[in-house]
């Protein structure tokens, strides 16, 4: 081969190789739709805005030339790890797409045996719609005045119809949380018969943080089972993973119901996780500066006479905002989201992102409230 001819070769291969490579990359549409997600302040989905951790980012990385092989050692090595980590045995995870899989399968075995969820009102909806509108029955009780769970209200309206009684604890969209040792005490009356269902999504920013969840309330109580999700404090939204703590025939009953089960995980999502677990001081700094965000927009509504709930969540609740619709509209045209469920009552959510953006939508609001 010449010089030249080794260059046009060369020219001509990467040529090739980046006609074939590049298009499917990313579109103009793509970037145009990242660009629009960089500058939006996206205070209506609870996310965190760090992203991934330094080690899960670069577990990420590794895992690229990789994806060729399915997970199963990787998703083992995550199952160890969180057994680890939770203190129960590996078979009493169920690993899943998201916690949203956990809550839509148990909704959907509720409307499978006809029964019921009662749950608090308003709370997390995904599984309430999803058991719902397969058939199951749902009963809604409100929070208290302080917009916590009212947990001696819920425990009265158990009757002998309650299927699954469902607690978001520290609750979306309320924000608040309910003492841990109150929970315990009303977990361990719940009628064994009866299913409990305690959604942690938001547990690392507790006041208590990890030491609030009833996890280790599992080998005491077979009818127990927890969710927990890697989207929130780990900034894995866009991974999909979550899974289900219980004693291990419940797990079994998910995994039975979980379409693909193991099989269906994937290698990115897997090893960010695990890497993500072994990045506590990337928490700690999320959950930090969370507060430290939460602490400029609280000033400032405070300021403003604005009444909200107490947060123990990387987001803060307006139970009777006096602007409603009309304030999510205009704010989002002006690229700021923030959340106002049409199923819900008088109320608005607002996501704390980095302490900077916070500031920048306190100015934001200020102009839309005079
Ligand atoms: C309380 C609660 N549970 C579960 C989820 C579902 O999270 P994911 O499916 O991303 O794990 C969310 C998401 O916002 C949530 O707020």
């Amino acid at each position: 081969m010449t010089y030249i001819s080794r260059r046009s070769w060369l020219r001509n291969s990467l040529l090739a190789s980046s006609a074939a490579i590049l298009p499917g990359v990313l579109s103009a549409a793509d970037h145009q739709h990242l660009n629009a997600l960089n500058k939006t302040l996206r205070l209506h989905w609870n996310e965190n805005p760090w992203g991934p951790s330094p080690k899960a980012r670069k577990a990420l990385q590794q895992m690229v030339t990789s994806a060729n092989h399915y997970p199963d050692e990787l998703v083992e090595k995550l199952y160890r790890k969180l057994a680890q980590k939770l203190g129960v045995q590996e078979e009493q995870i169920g690993l899943t797409a998201g916690s949203t899989e956990v809550l839509t399968l148990l909704g959907q075995h509720v409307a499978m045996v006809d029964g019921e969820i009662l749950s608090p009102w308003p709370s997390f909806p995904t599984m309430l719609m999803h058991g719902e509108r397969l058939g199951a029955t749902v009963k809604k009780v409100p929070l208290d005045e302080h917009d916590r769970i009212d947990l001696t209200a819920l425990h009265a309206a158990i009757t002998d119809q309650t299927t699954l009684v469902f607690v978001c604890n520290p609750n979306n969209p309320s924000s608040t949380e309910v003492p841990a040792q109150d929970l315990r005490d009303f977990c361990r009356k719940v009628p064994t018969d009866v299913m409990i269902l305690v959604d942690e999504a938001y547990i690392e920013y507790s006041e208590q943080g990890e030491s609030s969840s009833v996890i280790d309330l599992i080998k005491e109580l077979p009818n127990l089972i927890v969710c927990r999700t890697f989207s929130k404090a780990h900034g894995l939204a866009g991974l999909r993973l979550g899974y289900a703590v219980a004693q291990k025939q419940n797990i079994q009953a998910v995994r039975d119901r979980h379409p693909g089960g193991d099989f269906s995980m994937n290698v990115a999502a897997t090893v960010a996780a695990t890497a993500s677990l072994d990045d506590p001081d990337f928490i700690d700094m999320v959950v930090k500066k969370t507060a430290e965000g939460k602490e400029i927009l609280s000033s400032a509504l405070t300021n403003w006479g604005l009444k909200y709930a107490e947060s123990a969540t990387n987001f803060m609740y307006l139970p009777d905002a006096p602007f409603k619709e009309k304030l999510v509209e205009n704010l989002s045209s002006k690229n700021v989201l923030i959340t106002k469920w049409p199923s819900m009552t008088d109320h608005i959510r607002i996501s704390i992102q980095k302490p900077e953006e916070m500031e920048s939508f306190v100015k934001i609001l200020k102009g839309q409230l005079s």
